[in-house]
Order: C-alpha cells, then sequence, then structure tokens
C-alpha cells in the first residue's frame, strides 16, 4: 500500500468493465476465535468467547470455536487456497489468549510461533500479512479482573500490543488495534447478546471509553516496537444510519445512533473529543467521569488508514415507547445496545437480504464512504470487510454454488468503485470471509466463506465466488 495520495479516478476498461485503481489491494478476512479451533492447546487459556459459548443458552445450537475449521492444524491448506485465489492480502486476528495466556506478563513463546509460521508461509507466498490484536477474545483471567469497563484492561492491552509488535514486527508491516469495537462494547455489555454477555448500559459505555482508550496506547505501542513505515489502523463498523421519513423526529433518531453507534469511537480516535450530544444522551446513566484529563490525547493518535467494516444500512425513526431497539439486526436480547438511544424504533431497510436477515443495499456503502471522507478529509479507507451469508450447500459433483454472494459482492464493488471515482482514497477491499467460519452467537448455522467447510471432515471447497473474487483481484477490474 503507497502513501501517496490518489489524484486521479479510475478509468473504465475497454471490455466496459471498472478497472480500480494500480495497486489496490485485494484481500479476505477471518478471525482467530472464527477459525483456529484448537481452544486448548500449546498453554493457549479460555478468552470471553470461550467461556460464553461453552454457556448453555448462548449460542445457537451449543456451538463453540473448540474445533472451529481448525485452521490451527491446517493454515498450510488455507494460505495455499489463498495463494491459488491469488489475492495480495490476508486480513487476520491474533488470539490474546493463545500468545499471552493471562493477559498478563510475557509472552507463550509457542503461541507467538504460530503467527510467525503463519505469516512467514504468507509472504513466501506473495501475501501481505495485516494483522489485528483484538478481534472479541479477551483473556478471561482479564473479564474476571472487571474486563474493558475497567480502566486497567486498556493498560494490559498496551502491553499485549508491543509484545505482539515485538515478536511480528520484522515481518508484519500492517496492524490494525481493534475490530469493531461497538460490538465489544455495546453487544458484549449492553445487549449481551457477545461475551461477556453483561447487560449494563453504563458498563457498555465505560467499555467503549476503555477501548478507545486501548486502541490509542496500543498505537503507541506499535508506532514505537515497529520499523519505520509499519501502517498501523484500526476497524469500526461505521453504521451508515437513515432516517425512515424526513420528520425532524426521525431525524434526531438518526442523530442518536449515529453518536452511539459512531462518533462515540470516530470523535475521539479521529475529532479530537467526545461528541456533545451524545454525552447529553446518555447524561441519565453516567456522568463520564471514568474520562480522565488527557485521555482523549492519548487517543487520537495519527492513523494510516481507517478500516470500515459494511454490511448493510440501518434504518430508523423515532418511536413513542422505549424498548423499540430489536429489529436492528444485532440478535435478540431484551436489553438494549444502545444507551441514549431508548426511544428509537428500527426498521428492516427494503429489498433483498441476506441469510443473516440483513438487507442488501450497496448505495449505504456508497454514501458512507462519502461521509467518512467528508468527515476526515485526508485520512485514506480500507474496506476491511464486506460480504455475506447464504445457505450454501455441496452439490452432488462436491460443487458449491453461490451466485447470490456473487451479487452482492458485485454490487458493493460497484459501489466502493463509485466511491472512488467520486473522489474518496480507497486503498483496498478484504472479503469477509475467506471459510465458512464461526459466527458468534449463530454458531455455524451462518456460511459467509468464499470458501465452503464441511465442519465434519473439515474440508474447503471453493464457492463458485471464491472463483469470481479471484478473477477480479487478478485482473484489477470488476466485471460489467
Ligand atoms: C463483523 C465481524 O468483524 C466478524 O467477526 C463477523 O463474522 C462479521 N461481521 C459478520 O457478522
Amino acid at each position: 500500500m503507497s502513501s501517496a495520495p490518489r489524484t486521479t479516478a479510475p478509468a473504465p476498461d475497454s471490455t466496459g468493465g471498472r478497472a480500480f485503481p494500480p495497486g489496490f489491494l485485494w484481500g479476505t478476512a477471518t478471525a482467530a476465535y472464527q477459525i483456529e479451533g484448537a481452544a486448548d492447546i500449546d498453554g493457549r487459556t479460555p478468552s470471553i468467547w470461550d467461556t460464553f459459548s461453552r454457556t448453555p443458552g448462548k449460542v445457537r445450537n451449543g456451538d463453540t470455536g473448540d474445533i472451529a475449521t481448525d485452521h490451527y492444524h491446517r493454515w498450510r491448506e488455507d494460505v495455499a487456497i489463498m495463494a491459488d485465489l491469488g489475492v495480495g492480502a490476508y486480513r487476520f486476528s491474533i488470539s490474546w489468549p493463545r500468545v499471552q495466556p493471562t493477559g498478563r506478563g510475557p509472552a507463550l513463546q509457542k503461541g507467538l510461533d504460530f503467527y510467525r509460521r503463519l505469516t512467514d508461509e504468507l509472504l513466501e507466498k506473495g501475501i501481505q500479512p495485516v494483522a489485528t490484536l483484538y478481534h472479541w477474545d479477551l483473556p478471561q483471567d482479564l473479564e474476571d479482573a472487571g474486563g474493558w469497563p475497567q480502566r486497567e484492561t486498556s493498560h494490559r492491552f498496551a502491553d499485549y500490543a508491543a509484545l505482539a509488535a515485538e515478536a511480528l514486527g520484522d515481518r508484519v508491516r500492517t496492524w490494525t488495534t481493534l475490530n469493531e469495537p461497538w460490538c465489544s462494547a455495546f453487544l458484549g455489555y449492553g445487549s449481551g447478546v457477545h461475551a461477556p454477555g453483561r447487560t449494563d448500559q453504563v458498563a457498555a459505555l465505560r467499555a467503549a471509553h476503555h477501548l478507545n482508550l486501548g486502541h490509542g496506547l496500543a498505537v503507541q505501542a506499535l508506532r514505537s516496537g515497529t520499523p519505520a513505515g509499519t501502517k498501523v489502523s484500526v476497524t469500526l463498523n461505521l453504521h451508515h444510519v437513515r432516517p425512515l421519513t424526513d420528520s425532524a423526529e426521525d431525524a434526531d433518531a438518526v442523530r442518536r445512533i449515529d453518536g452511539v453507534a459512531n462518533r462515540v469511537f470516530t470523535g475521539p480516535m479521529l475529532q479530537g473529543a467526545y461528541p456533545a450530544d451524545t454525552l447529553a444522551d446518555t447524561a441519565h446513566l453516567t456522568d463520564w467521569s471514568f474520562v480522565r484529563d488527557g485521555d482523549t490525547a492519548e487517543i487520537g493518535q495519527p492513523l494510516d488508514f481507517l478500516g470500515v467494516n459494511y454490511y448493510t444500512p440501518t434504518l430508523v425513526s423515532a418511536a413513542a415507547e422505549a424498548g423499540a431497539h430489536r429489529s436492528d439486526g444485532h440478535g435478540a436480547s431484551p436489553y438494549s445496545p444502545w444507551p441514549g438511544g431508548d426511544r428509537v424504533a428500527f426498521h428492516l431497510p427494503p429489498g433483498d437480504t441476506t441469510a443473516m436477515g440483513w438487507a442488501v443495499d450497496p448505495s449505504g456503502l456508497y454514501d458512507l464512504l462519502l461521509r467518512v471522507r467528508d468527515d476526515v478529509p485526508g485520512l485514506p479507507l480500507m474496506i476491511t470487510e464486506n460480504g455475506a451469508a447464504f445457505d450454501d450447500y455441496a452439490g452432488p459433483e462436491g460443487e458449491v454454488r453461490d451466485p447470490g454472494r456473487i451479487g452482492y459482492l458485485h454490487g458493493h464493488l460497484d459501489a466502493v468503485h463509485r466511491a472512488i471515482a467520486a473522489g474518496v482514497d480507497v486503498r483496498g477491499y478484504f472479503l469477509w470471509s475467506l471459510l465458512d467460519n464461526f459466527e458468534w452467537g449463530y454458531g455455524y448455522s451462518k456460511r459467509f466463506g468464499a470458501v465452503y467447510v464441511d465442519y465434519p471432515t473439515g474440508t474447503r471447497i471453493p464457492k463458485s465466488s471464491a472463483r469470481w473474487y479471484a478473477e477480479v483481484a487478478r485482473n484489477n477490474v470488476l466485471p460489467p
């Protein structure tokens, strides 16, 4: 990824396809707990997701990540599949409890060795490793000490970042601190549909701040522990929030949800302060005194790019009564993940849906990218996740045909292309996901992979979308 800003829009090619800018990075993405398995092997200790998934009733069908896709043992095969697809980059996450089991103290060599072998193999095959430090697997010991609502956890995260930088900084040149801290804070501590499953809105707001602080401290640890030229970023699941009608009340509902979904992170990370309106919206819950003097300066470290995950837009309206949050696409819970957003109703946007029940709407991605460009001018963007779950199955010849996913990817890549043509500096795109995997509260019931996984045997079968995506990546052109 070059650091030179793009000044020209990509030109169409002669076949009517849309060429992406030279050097555009094509990748696939995964996360440790969703694919690795080997939960109790080589000194790894439980994370909050081990505890949560082993608690009856928390994850669909009682599924856990104990075995998952067994990537811990099959990593070489998985890298070979990526090489075969011709992708230029692989976004994966490091399992914190695999490399620093209790979240404190020295590194566990066996855990680090796994990521050394993986990254060596990727580099050998010409695939750029893009490492995420935290994709939701907090060591259980740190949760037992209070978890993200406690300030101490931010400092433990910075230590872990330093340890990862020291061990892998010679080979990983692109880092992401947190993946989707909104989910960690508000699904983990607010609605409780994610680990650790707490349902306390104040704890969720405290968690959001300590995730932000952990991010800022980790950026500093990565900067001082890695060679010059290393890229450092964060990945946010920015919600593209739209109003149901053009009423002033619905506009206010958008403002509230945008605050607690997006600006509570982008404010301190990228714009120097928490949004005053969100502090006011949540003032009945907390006075935010857990934000100490100097914290926003620690959080607002310069970044090399912002990672954006996008799946579907969010459609809201003003509601007469509290508790209308249940159909927001983030899992069923009687508890809201939206502090300060009680009088907001969520609606299913029009159009087709994926197996998650999420509306397919690429225009949300286009609008979101333009908005981020306007809010944070000059910051390069990377689509660090985009993709769809469908009910895929292997046919009689063992083939997996997934035209729905190809359509979804086509529409969203078209949106990315249009955004680039409109002047947004998007540097790359990572398809979620390389493999079918453990989809958190939904277990293995939702398949997001470009590669099908037959769970009983672990067999991998590239779906037709994998071939299609490989062609796009190889040509750097989206077909008509
Ligand atoms: C976002 C998360 O980062 C990822 O772990 C998850 O599987 C996908 N979205 C799909 O829900």
